[in-house]
């Protein structure tokens, strides 16, 4: 965990923390610093990835608890909402940070992709989003003036040839966020998507040309990558009391990546490089 000591901001606050897996998962750095900043929370991921994850060591360090769940089944996600309320009561934040792609772990090329695969690409990284939400409503598990947030990438805006599919399922899990979040706003409940710049985790460099993909984003952002830590600092304060009024936004979190052209940076690599082919 970072210096920072914290400033109280999730004091009180309750949550449901998906996806973190070992200790790069960004959702692994965001339940830190819920920790850090106050919150409780439960934190959950899927029966194989507990099988195979470390999740025991932030339970113990978090005092978190550990549910199982496969956001692909609904009695799991059911089960999960209500075993959440016996151990914690109603909670005032979600973070979804799950995201999978069978087409680019089995290497299938965009213009060739198995379509079952596809389908579970889309249900594991975006329609999670939705059968989560619509569970949580179901059971009553969210307190008005809830904040959620998904982890998004701005392949959902661009094409980034290497992402494949998960182009596709980014930009379903924002259309979600933003049609789920319409709903709930008279509740007070926010739903938005953090937008984050290539970070090294496993589901990150499990992408064939990551290394590419994250060192041109970071030559390109003025502010350089942030890395999971400072995604785990923006995302608390969407958990906050300090954002009620932020809601069915995609929120670029990438030191200015998303609205740059080229940097000097770039120009002069790139004039390095044709200067040696001459
Ligand atoms: N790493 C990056 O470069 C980057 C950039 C932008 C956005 N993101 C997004 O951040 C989120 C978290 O990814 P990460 O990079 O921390 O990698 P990660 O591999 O640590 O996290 C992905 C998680 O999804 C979980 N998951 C997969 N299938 C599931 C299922 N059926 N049920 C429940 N959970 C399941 C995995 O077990 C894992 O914990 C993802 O949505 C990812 O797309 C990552």
């Amino acid at each position: 965990m970072s210096e920072n000591k914290g400033y109280g901001l999730l004091k009180g606050k309750k949550g449901i923390i998906f996806g973190a897996l070992d200790e790069r998962s960004i959702a692994w750095r965001i339940a830190l610093a819920c920790k850090r900043e106050g919150a409780e929370f439960v934190l959950t991921n899927a029966p194989v990835a507990l099988r195979l994850g470390t999740l025991d060591g932030l339970s113990e360090v978090t005092g978190a608890p550990v549910i199982p769940c496969d956001v692909t089944d609904d009695k799991d996600v059911e089960t999960l909402m209500e075993k959440t309320k016996e151990e914690l009561g109603k909670v005032d934040f979600v973070l979804h940070a799950i995201g999978m792609s069978p087409n680019i772990r089995k290497k299938k090329p965009y213009t060739d992709l198995n379509y079952k695969w596809f389908q579970q690409s889309l249900d594991i990284s975006a329609i999670s989003l939705h059968r989560i939400l619509h569970w949580a409503e179901k059971t009553d598990t969210l307190n008005d003036g809830a904040s959620v947030v998904a982890l998004s990438y701005i392949g959902a805006q661009r094409v980034f040839s290497k992402y494949s599919d998960m182009n596709d399922a980014k930009a379903l899990l924002e259309s979600i966020a933003r049609n789920y979040g319409s709903r709930l706003a008279p509740r007070g409940i926010r739903v938005n998507t953090i937008s984050q710049a290539p970070t090294k985790t496993s589901a990150g460099t499990g992408i064939k040309g990551f290394d590419g993909m994250y060192t041109f984003a970071d030559k390109i952002a003025p502010l350089g990558n942030p890395t999971a830590d400072e995604c785990a600092d923006y995302c608390v304060t969407l958990f906050s009391d300090l954002t009620r009024k932020v809601t069915m936004q995609n929120l670029y979190h990438d030191g200015g990546f998303a609205t740059s052209g080229i940097s000097e940076a770039m120009i002069e690599d790139l004039a390095k490089i044709y200067a040696d082919e001459e």
